[in-house]
């Protein structure tokens, strides 16, 4: 096995160990119910498009694996799931292709089984653009996530060490001819980022915040030398969003997502979709294949509920629904976070 196929072996297993459904920042947000929203439970309050494409439902399954024989039956269950719930989808970081091209069997498992979805490629910062852009032809991507990750690579012993990133996303977005999404890995988007963001054209982040997957803990699980303090590190999904909404940018809302409320909740902050990856993950490991795909069912029955119970009709309208954020303390935050 490549050292590669080890190091993915070992974040699955170590997402396992650490995957909890604890309180997160999602716990401070409460949303204002109407008792009386005149309205109806439908699929079709959920439907909505998605970077040109009708999708079932406004979440997605996100980014985790490719480049091992478990993690091809992984995105095998993945491609299924996203095709009869009719969702977008994304694989792990492919960059690894540019070494071992025999590996794009455990990345294209996905595509095979969903040919016509949403499709999300992934690759890091260090990609080259040449290689990037193969990547997305062989796996007939619709749009590309490019993950930036300094923590999780500073808690890597073997990690990078090389953070100056921003020429090499602009030198991938200009070479692929589809969009690209910038994107956290569970330490979430602090305002100056987005704004070099923008400056620079990039108009569409998956937040990637803190809160459910932490990847300073895997990366201290499988280190010699780890760095607890990293765990910490993190800006919440909650409070990432709070932030990307003020500045403008589209956005896509993950990390530390439970349940259909929490999805709710991304919806009424802005984001334009919701991403899940752990709790996809552990059902899978823990009811196969048809367990991811029911649970993901299950998650568009619950979220059209939600809807009518808030009298929402369409998943733009969603940002309507008053909230109030408890603790004084997020106010102070975000005023100090976004000036
Ligand atoms: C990930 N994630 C991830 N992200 C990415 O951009 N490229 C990748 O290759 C991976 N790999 C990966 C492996 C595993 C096992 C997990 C659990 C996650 C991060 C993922 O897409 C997401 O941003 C975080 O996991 C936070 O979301 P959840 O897990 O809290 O829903």
């Amino acid at each position: 096995m490549s050292n590669h196929s080890k190091r993915k072996e070992e974040h699955l297993a170590l997402a396992k160990k650490y995957f909890a459904i604890k309180e997160n920042d999602f716990d401070r947000i409460e949303l204002v119910r109407p008792a009386l929203p005149e309205s109806c439970v439908s699929p079709a309050t959920i439907a909505c498009e998605i970077l040109g494409k009708k999708v079932k439902a406004p979440f997605y399954i996100n980014a985790m694996t490719g480049g091992s024989e478990k993690s091809k039956e992984i995105n095998r269950a993945i491609g299924k799931a996203s095709r009869i719930g009719q969702i977008p989808f994304a694989t792990g970081s492919s960059s690894i292709l540019a070494k071992e091209k025999d590996q794009l069997a455990s990345f294209y498992a996905a595509r095979e089984e969903n040919p016509d979805g949403l499709f999300f490629a992934n690759v890091n910062p260090n990609t080259p653009a040449s290689i990037a852009k193969n990547i997305v032809k062989e796996l007939n991507a619709d749009a590309l996530q490019i993950h930036i990750n300094t923590v999780q690579e500073l808690a890597m012993p073997e990690g990078d060490r090389d953070f100056v990133w921003l020429d090499k996303l602009k030198a991938i977005r200009d070479e692929v001819d589809i969009p690209v999404i910038i994107k956290e890995v569970g330490f979430g988007f602090d305002k100056s980022s987005i704004d070099l963001l923008q400056k620079n054209d990039f108009h569409l982040i998956d937040l990637g915040g803190a809160g459910g997957t932490n990847f300073a803990q895997i990366e201290n699980g499988r280190s010699s030398h780890p760095l607890p303090y990293l765990d910490e590190l993190g800006l919440s999904t909650v409070k990432s969003a709070l932030i990307a909404q003020d500045s403008g940018i589209d956005f896509f809302a993950s990390g530390g997502i439970r349940n259909a409320l929490d999805i709710l909740k991304c919806l009424v902050l802005g984001a334009k979709s919701v991403g899940i990856a752990n709790l996809f993950l552990q059902v899978y490991e823990n009811g196969g294949e048809d367990g991811l795909v029911e649970t993901v069912l299950r998650f568009e029955d619950e979220l059209a509920g939600l809807f009518a119970l808030f009298g929402i009709n369409k998943v733009n309208e969603a940002t309507k629904v008053k909230y109030a954020l408890t603790k004084g303390l997020w106010k102070e935050f975000i005023q100090i976070a976004v000036d």
